[in-house]
């Protein structure tokens, strides 16, 4: 990876009245990496993302994203560049369909007019079946068949959770920012999204850029790691590199928020302590074991994710009578 960096974020802070929330910050993420960003709450990881999202601008800095000036931007832009988020708290339609969610966030890639959707010219229905056709194959990636016409307002949290990465994934982006990935999830549900990154990486070619509190999440699918404190770095390297940093260690003492050397995708205690979603007993009992990064990336490439994962989903999808 010679060439310049997908997205380069340099010197940028963002204060909030007293509170410098992002210090002077310098990072960058190359294309084609699982970069996190880890660091007790209240370290400025989200204000990171909110300034990417342009949701707010910063006193000083510059964020280049595929060679664009960010900051030159209104927010509106950004989707259309190819940067897609998930929210640390989940945000979905939920008086909607799964699918309908799904294809929201298709929206970037609406190339009809009003004039030719009012008349529903063959263009208009072609457009709608490119549409349909990506978002089934996103649904079909992350096993969402069994939820595809439901309502999101009576899915599992842990569902919800996956429909969010699938809104993000519908976009079709270069770089996916995920808040806090596996946050409020199971053992067995933060092990699929371990494999689920993994493959948006390998398969899907998207970089992402995600904050997460599991240690052994981070450690299972990141390339590099960059460690924050009050909006500022810590230290950045590979997993294991910045777990065993000294200003690491002492940032987090006494704090829950890491866990050291963990190499599966396990639980931390921080993890363990958010709120938990409505586990399944089917999922409780399928005690599927972690599987190290190593493993995992050399399964054979015929085993899709939606096949792996249906050991996982299908007795709970079974038992609530739900078909595909
Ligand atoms: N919109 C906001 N208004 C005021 N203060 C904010 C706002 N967003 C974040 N902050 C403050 O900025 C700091 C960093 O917050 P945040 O980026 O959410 O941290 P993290 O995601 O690492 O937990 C915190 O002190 C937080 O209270
Ligand atoms: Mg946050």
């Amino acid at each position: 990876m010679s060439h310049a960096p997908l997205l380069d974020i340099k010197n940028v802070t963002q204060k909030f009245g007293g509170v410098v929330a992002v210090d002077d910050l310098t990072l960058h993420v190359n294309e084609g990496e699982v970069f996190a960003l880890v660091g007790p709450n209240g370290a400025g990881k989200s204000t990171v993302f909110n300034l990417i999202s342009r949701f707010y601008t910063p006193a000083n800095g510059s964020i280049s994203f595929n060679g664009e000036q960010l900051l030159d931007l209104v927010p509106d832009r950004i989707p259309s560049l190819g940067i897609a988020r998930t929210f640390q708290n989940i945000e979905l339609f939920e008086q909607a369909t799964v699918l309908q969610n799904l294809l929201v966030g298709r929206h970037r890639h609406r190339a009809t007019n009003v004039l030719s959707e009012l008349f529903f010219l063959p263009s208009v229905r072609r457009e709608e079946r490119r549409h349909r056709h990506a978002v089934e194959q996103v649904i079909d990636f992350l096993d969402l068949q069994p939820y595809r016409d439901k309502m999101i307002a009576g899915l599992p949290y842990g569902v919800r959770k996956v429909v969010e990465l699938g809104r993000a994934l519908a976009t079709e982006p270069k770089l996916l920012l995920l808040d806090e990935p596996a946050s409020g999830l199971s053992v067995e549900e933060t092990q699929d999204m371990a494999f689920w990154i993994e493959d948006i990486q390998k398969q899907m070619g998207i970089t992402v850029l995600m904050v997460e509190h599991d240690m052994g999440l981070v450690s299972a699918v990141s390339n590099r790691v960059m460690a924050l404190a009050d909006g500022k770095e810590l230290a950045t390297g590979t997993p294991q590199e910045v777990q065993s940093h000294p200003a690491v260690i002492e940032a987090y003492l006494g704090t829950s928020g890491i866990q050291k050397g963990g190499q599966q995708a396990e639980k931390s205690s921080a993890a363990k302590s958010a709120p938990k979603p409505a586990k399944t007993a089917a999922k409780k009992a399928s005690a599927k074991k972690a599987v190290p990064k190593k493993a995992a990336a050399k399964k054979p490439a015929a085993k899709k994710p939606a096949a792996r994962k249906q050991a996982t989903r299908k007795p709970a999808s079974a038992r609530k009578g739900a078909k595909s």
